[in-house]
């Protein structure tokens, strides 16, 4: 089935959600985590996602931004951090995570040449439009999705259900990019065409469903389609 819909995973794929320690780390007032920071970002990153996943599996959602508060704190306690200017940084350098370098010139290519585009993500809306913004690429979306509105974290079907009733596509008419394996093999689950980008070179989740293609980066999303 021709593709008509490319849809992006937001945290991780268009965003790079080591960017905010990776650069606090860098700051003199926050020198404490220069020795720290590869590990304080791999255990935030690990807790939100658990977090999002036990939640949902528990019935009690709330919304992104608590889950990488929540995250966070496990993350810093881990690495023996208890500076509460450091945490508020952290998190106030999450609101404007870096884009990876060639995420405007990819979308900007699937929009030439006439695909819709759109990110789906467990992000809070508000979140989404400060990152969107802060990364300039708001003009080469078409929809910017939430879990918010349904309620329920990823892979949930009614998360990848905001895509068709959204844009009133099939499921195999979406490409769905994620770089997250486990949302690349959620949303094959459910019936997009789905890449997974493996920036880290990390093992294939062993999942009830397989991503379609594995790409290292996005460089050749627009080839693929
Ligand atoms: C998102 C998380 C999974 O953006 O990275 O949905």
């Amino acid at each position: 089935m021709p593709i008509t819909t490319c849809i992006f995973d937001a945290y991780g794929t268009l965003f790079d959600v080591n960017a905010a320690a990776a650069h606090a780390a860098k700051e003199p007032a926050h020198a404490a985590l220069a020795a720290v920071w590869p590990a304080l970002a791999r255990d935030w990153r690990l807790k939100q996602l658990q977090y999002t996943w036990l939640r949902a599996v528990a019935g009690v959602h709330c919304d992104f931004w608590q889950v990488t508060q929540d995250g966070l704190d496990w993350a810093m306690e881990a690495s023996g951090l208890t500076d509460e200017a450091t945490r508020a940084r952290l998190l106030e350098l999450y609101w404007e995570l870096a884009a990876y370098p060639e995420v405007p010139a990819m979308l900007a290519t699937l929009k030439e040449r006439g695909f819709a585009t759109g990110i789906l993500s467990n992000g809070s809306p508000d979140m989404l439009d400060g990152a969107v913004s802060s990364a300039g690429i708001g003009h080469v979306l078409d929809a910017i999705l939430s879990v918010q509105s349904v309620g329920v974290f990823k892979p949930h079907d009614k998360v990848y259900d905001l895509v068709g009733d959204h844009f009133g596509c099939e499921r195999g008419d979406v490409l769905f990019v994620s770089s997250n394996g486990w949302d690349a093999a959620g949303a094959a689950g459910y019936g997009f065409q789905t890449v997974w980008v493996n920036r880290a070179g990390e093992p294939m989740d062993r999942l009830y469903a397989s991503p379609a293609h594995v790409m290292p980066d996005l460089t050749k999303i627009a080839e693929l389609v």
